[in-house]
C-alpha cells in the first residue's frame, strides 16, 4: 500500500507524558494518588487568573484577539522590549514548532544537548530536520561541545536554561560568550521554561543578549511558576524580523480566549509567584535532607525539579511507586537509566513521596 505519513512522520515514536492521576487510579482501582511527574505547579492556578477566566467565560463564543493585543503590551511593560518583539503561542511548545517550521528546511543540523527537552526532538524530526546530539557533561550543558558540533549544515541551536530533566543552569556569561562564537546566521532558542525558580544570580534570563544576538529566540511558559499548563499559553521573544516571519506561519487564533484572560490577570500575579518559590525552596530543602537520610544520591537544581539515583533503576521504581499512588517520571526515554524526576509537590505530598519510595527500597531489601 502506498505510504501515508511522511517518512518522517513514520519515525517517530510517541512523546511520552507523565501518567495521568486518573489513568492511574482508574487502572489500579485506587484513591488519592499524587503526581510529581510533569513539572506543575502544585499550588494549583494563580488565583487572579482563575478569577479573569471566570469573569470572561460567557465570552468565549467569540473568536480570541489574534494579536495578542492586551497581553503582548503587558509583557513589552513587564520586559521592557517593543511589542513587535513579543510572540505568544499555544504552550511555549507550540512557539518551538513555530521557529523549526518557519526556518529549517528538511536535511539542515538542529544540535540538541542529550538529554534534554523531549518535545524538541520530536519537533525537529516532524519537520525533517537532521538531529545532532551533542551529551551533557556531568548533567550540564556542555556549550563548548555544542560549538564544536557546529558545521555548514546548522541552522538551529536549541538549549534549555536550566535543562530539563538536569535542573542544571548555564551562567549569564557563559551564554553571551558562546552567542558570541558562534556563526551569526544561526538561530539559537533559548528555552527558559523553568528560569523563574533559579535561585543562582548568575543562572537568570537571557533577555539583554536579544539586543547583541539578533538570532536569539526567548522562550517563557505560563504553565510552570504561573500554574496554568492546562490552559496551553506561553510566549517569546525575539527579533522583529523573526516574529514577522514566524507570524506568517501560526494560525491566527492560536492561544485562545480564556487563556489570554487568564495570562493577563496572572503577570499581575506577584503573591502567587513569590508562594511557588518559597514553596519550591522549602520543598527541596526537606525532600534533600530526607534523601541524605535514605542515603540516596541525586542532583541539586534550579527548578521545581530534579533527578534521583535509585538501586532499583528507574523503570522499576516508577512501576512501584505507581502501585503506592504516587507518579514520578521515569527517565529511561531520556537515556537515564538509573534515575527519576520528581518534582517539588505540596508538604504533604513531599512527605508521601518519601514515605512510599523508602517502602519500595525495602520491599527490594526483603525480596532479595
Ligand atoms: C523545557 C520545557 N520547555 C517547554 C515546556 C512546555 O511548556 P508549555 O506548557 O508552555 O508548552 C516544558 C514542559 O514541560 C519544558 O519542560
Amino acid at each position: 500500500m502506498k505510504r501515508l505519513a511522511r517518512k518522517c512522520i513514520e519515525k517517530l515514536t510517541p512523546y511520552p507524558p507523565g501518567k495521568p492521576i486518573e489513568e492511574l487510579e482508574r487502572e489500579l482501582g485506587i484513591v488519592g494518588s499524587i503526581k510529581l511527574a510533569s513539572n506543575e505547579n502544585p499550588l494549583g492556578p494563580s488565583p487572579k487568573a482563575i478569577k479573569a477566566i471566570k469573569q470572561n467565560i460567557s465570552n468565549i463564543h467569540r473568536y480570541p484577539d489574534g494579536s495578542c493585543y492586551y497581553l503582548r503590551r503587558k509583557l513589552s511593560k513587564k520586559f521592557g522590549l517593543p511589542m513587535n518583539k513579543i510572540i505568544l503561542g499555544n504552550g511555549s511548545n507550540e512557539i518551538i514548532k513555530l521557529v523549526v517550521h518557519t526556518f529549517l528546511s528538511p536535511g539542515e543540523e538542529v544540535i540538541l544537548p542529550f538529554p534534554t527537552f523531549l518535545m524538541y526532538e520530536k519537533i525537529v524530526q516532524s519537520f525533517a530536520g537532521k538531529i545532532v546530539t551533542v551529551p551533557l557533561l556531568d548533567f550540564s550543558i556542555n556549550l563548548s561541545a555544542i560549538l564544536t558540533a557546529v558545521s555548514s549544515k546548522t541552522k538551529i541551536i536549541i538549549i534549555n536554561n536550566p535543562n530539563n530533566p538536569t535542573g542544571m543552569g548555564l551562567n549569564k556569561k557563559d551564554i553571551s560568550q558562546f552567542l558570541h562564537s558562534i556563526p551569526s546566521d544561526l538561530i539559537v532558542i533559548l528555552d527558559e521554561a523553568y528560569i523563574e525558580f533559579s535561585t543562582d544570580p548568575d543562572i537568570a534570563s537571557s533577555l539583554k543578549l536579544l539586543e547583541s544576538y539578533p538570532l536569539l529566540v526567548i522562550l517563557r511558559t505560563f504553565s510552570k511558576i504561573y500554574g496554568l499548563a492546562g490552559l496551553r499559553i506561553g510566549y517569546g521573544f525575539a527579533s522583529e524580523t523573526i516574529v514577522d516571519s514566524m507570524n506568517l506561519v501560526r494560525q491566527p487564533f492560536n492561544v485562545n480566549y480564556l487563556a489570554q484572560a487568564g495570562a493577563l490577570a496572572a503577570l499581575d500575579d506577584d503573591e502567587f509567584v513569590e508562594k511557588t518559590r518559597t514553596l519550591t525552596q522549602d520543598g527541596l530543602l526537606f525532600l534533600y535532607s530526607q534523601l541524605d537520610r535514605i542515603g540516596l544520591e541525586y542532583i541539586p537544581t534550579q527548578t521545581n525539579f530534579f533527578l534521583i539515583k535509585t538501586p532499583l533503576g528507574a523503570h522499576e521504581t516508577f512501576q512501584r511507586m505507581l502501585k503506592e499512588g504516587v507518579i514520578v517520571r521515569s527517565m529511561e526515554s531520556f537515556g537515564l537509566n538509573d534515575y527519576i524526576r520528581i518534582n517539588v509537590g505540596l508538604p504533604e505530598e513531599n512527605k508521601r513521596f518519601i514515605k512510599a519510595l523508602e517502602k519500595v527500597l525495602y520491599t527490594k531489601l526483603e525480596t532479595g
